[in-house]
């Protein structure tokens, strides 16, 4: 029993009601700044713009909510008013399935992300983090997120997948478009760049679909999720194209913006940057303090049971709740003077890779990922800072939160390829 029981749903919501908006074109630490407040005044609130849903703020109810209820299909990429990129209803493979389906999706895929297989790949995500830093180290600037934070994950997604490396441009064109339309760009812009990018991408899978079906099978993901059964059938043209779409863009995204994140924040720190490399052993924790910090995902859930009680509030079945990770890894309750990256934190578990079943099945691949990706760069560009003759860095919110561009400045290198 709760105090909100008695209450309808509209004056439940209106009870709750602070509004929200989640693609507020404000930087990542004002809309941080906006979460703090909203944790502190009303930790759990209800925004009626758009569909309308419920914004939790609090690690505790994040962390409860993900792990208690299930997924439910909801909008994709979370936009309000109900848009889903890549233009159907159905749910997104594995992170809209819920119950015996999901489990036995997470059993196929779980195997072939664990931490022996991913450190298999290590040797082939060096060369490429090498070929890409090639294309800028001799001009000593660079957009990093163009030059890699982008086509790094790109890369690395190819490579797990089994798919060619050299579509890694097309590939990492078609994800950027789906994720974020076109760089300013109106509502008809993007849908109209979107639907172009989602036909390109459907008839590359049309074609290659059928080719890996009757190729032999492989160590990659492509090859376990060809011969899955789940719930005793194997997967559509369809499913699986579907699923291809979601790994794409759940690993691109994600990295790409801790990354880019990172990179402008030891473009303006460069002690933090020198700190990170201070010891071999102090890369790991590092790392994970940059993902507390900078933690891109908003997952959104639908109310799926009768109810769902949450800091004292109930929520009916139907309801939708954003939960911005983000705020849930800035709570001062956990982590003190949030806002600032501190490597040695006393360990406390984050939530940049989510809790409970849909809990990031790529993990284990991204903190790979990432180690390859911060030892390159500090290997060939040990010092750096912004380039002063360029815009700053421009930041998004969303899906999942990032920054458009980094400009950056270093002494000029040689090429190794
Ligand atoms: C820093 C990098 C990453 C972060 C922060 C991240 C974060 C997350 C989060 C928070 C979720 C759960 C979403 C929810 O509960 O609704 C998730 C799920 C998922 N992630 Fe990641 N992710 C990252 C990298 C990757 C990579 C590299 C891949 C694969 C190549 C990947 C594939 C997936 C998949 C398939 C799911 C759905 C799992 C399921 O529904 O069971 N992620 N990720």
């Amino acid at each position: 029993m709760t105090d909100t029981d008695q209450l309808s749903l509209e004056e439940l919501r209106a009870a709750y009601r602070q509004d929200y908006d989640p693609y507020a074109a404000s930087t990542i630490s004002e809309h941080l700044g906006e979460l703090a407040e909203r944790r502190e005044k009303l930790p759990v609130s209800y925004s009626a713009r758009g569909n309308g849903c419920w914004v939790l703020t609090d690690y505790d109810d994040i962390s409860a909510l993900l792990r208690r209820n299930n997924r439910g299909v909801v909008s994709f990429p979370n936009e309000p008013d109900g848009v889903n990129a890549v233009g159907t209803r159905d749910a997104q493979i594995p992170i809209e399935v819920d119950g015996l389906a999901h489990r036995q999706y997470r059993q196929v895929l779980d195997p072939i992300f664990a931490p022996k297989r991913v450190a298999q790949l290590a040797d082939e995500l060096t060369v490429q983090a090498n070929k890409l830093i090639d294309e800028f180290i001799e001009a000593g600037t660079c957009d990093f997120v163009d030059g890699f934070a982008l086509p790094f994950p790109g890369a690395t997604v190819m490579a797990i997948m089994g798919w060619p490396m050299e579509d890694l441009h097309r590939m990492n064109g078609w994800v950027d478009v789906l994720a974020h339309g076109v760089p300013g760009g109106t509502l008809e812009e993007n849908a109209q760049a979107r639907g172009v990018a989602h036909g390109e991408f459907t008839a590359y899978m049309a074609e290659k679909i059928p080719q890996w079906r009757a190729a032999p099978r492989r160590e990659d993901v492509t090859s376990v999720i060809l011969d899955a059964e789940i719930e005793g059938k194997k997967l559509t043209d369809d499913q699986l194209f579907d699923f291809f779409v979601l790994m794409m863009i759940a690993g691109l995204d994600t990295v790409q913006s801790v990354l880019a994140q990172s990179m402008a924040y030891f473009a303006r720190n460069p002690e933090q940057w020198d700190r990170m490399f201070e010891k071999p052993e102090t890369l790991a924790p590092a790392i994970e303090e940059l993902l507390r910090w900078t933690t891109p995902p908003v997952p959104t859930r639908t109310v799926t049971d009768e109810s769902l009680e949450i800091h004292g509030v109930r929520i009916p079945r139907g309801e939708r709740i954003h939960a911005p990770l983000s705020a849930g890894n800035r709570d001062p309750k956990y982590y003190p003077d949030p806002d600032e990256i501190k490597f040695d934190r006393a360990p406390k578990p984050h939530l940049a890779f989510g809790v409970g079943p849909h809990r990031c099945v790529g993990l284990h691949l991204a903190r790979v990922e990432l180690k390859i990706a911060f030892t390159e760069l500090r290997r060939r560009m040990p010092q750096f800072d912004l380039d002063p003759a360029k815009p700053a860095p421009h930041e998004h919110l969303g899906l999942a939160w990032g920054i458009d561009d980094v400009h950056l400045r270093f002494a000029p290198g040689e090429r190794e390829f």
